[in-house]
């Protein structure tokens, strides 16, 4: 059966007063819908995890630093209401606009130190829309655990920051990227590569994977991001916006693998802007 669609906050109140009531925990999965696989994991971690769970969807204009990009994401209610329902969600919370940012909205909520460089430089304004929106769903819908994908591995940093700093009661749980068989990361932008993209697309994974596996063997971090970015190109990727090594617990830069590490990158196809991420775990 398909899940309630909630659009007022009053709403969603009510629910999770009723389920409160009967002593349940409540779970959140926060997305902007145009659902894949990769999201409906987290649905699925989800209902492992809590007694309701409540996926979101709303499309936030405050983290699109390209108004283009803000209108050609994909908007697929419908679709994303028939995916969910063999999932068995408790309410589906598609806040309408007002219920977000009503009138007069003055709130910024900006997590430094994890939100910068990276996504961080080069979408100006990205993570405080991110960060604004993930506080207010946590405060709506009081959930005690919530749910992201590592794909985002910095928005995930930025939201685990931003729940101890504001002393948000909230369990964040990070799940581990889905991929295609050929390796790309599942990605709401991924149907928007044409046939030839698509099929350049695995490259960003594999160069990544070969990096990741040469600096757990010892090569030099400088050499294996050299290599790895040259590999992105020649696998038909336009340009690299950004190739690094940080610390998985803080996301500072590192110039040794002395802990365990991320190495992050983001690249453009055409039009479309791609991101992905291993882990490097000293041997
Ligand atoms: O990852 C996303 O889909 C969005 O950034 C999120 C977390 C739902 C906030 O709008």
């Amino acid at each position: 059966m398909s899940a309630p669609i909630l659009r007022r906050l009053a709403d969603l109140r009510a629910a999770t007063a009723r389920w409160r009531g009967a002593g349940e925990t409540v779970a959140v999965v926060p997305t902007m819908g145009a659902l894949h696989e990769g999201h409906l994991s987290l649905v699925r971690a989800a209902k492992a995890g809590a007694d309701r769970v409540i996926v979101t969807i709303f499309v936030n204009p405050r983290q699109f630093d390209n108004p283009d990009d803000l209108a050609r994401y994909p908007r697929t209610e419908q679709s994303d209401a028939q995916k969910l329902a063999p999932f068995g969600v408790d309410a589906i919370y598609v806040p309408d606009p007002d219920q977000v940012y009503p009138a007069g909205f003055a709130t910024t909520v900006s997590v430094t130190g994890v939100s910068a460089g990276l996504c961080g430089a080069h979408r100006p304004g990205h993570f405080d829309g991110v960060a604004t929106v993930v506080a207010k769903l946590f405060l709506q819908t009081g959930a005690e655990l919530a749910y992201f994908g590592e794909k985002d591995f910095q928005q995930l940093m930025v939201v685990r920051t931003l729940a101890r700093d504001l002393d948000i009661a909230v369990r964040i749980i990070g799940c581990p990227t889905v991929r295609e068989a050929d390796g790309l990361a599942l990605s709401s932008r991924n149907v928007r590569l044409p046939e030839q993209a698509r099929a350049a697309a695995p490259a960003l994974y594999a160069a990544l994977s070969g990096a990741a596996a040469a600096i757990r063997a010892g090569a030099g971090i400088e050499g294996a991001l050299a290599t790895a970015r040259a590999q992105i190109l020649a696998g038909g990727y336009d340009s690299v916006e950004y190739l690094e090594l940080r610390a998985a617990a803080t996301l500072a830069p590192l110039a040794v693998l002395g802990e365990p590490a991320r190495l992050l990158a983001a690249a453009h196809l055409g039009d479309v802007r791609l991101i992905d991420n291993v882990p490097v775990i000293p041997a």
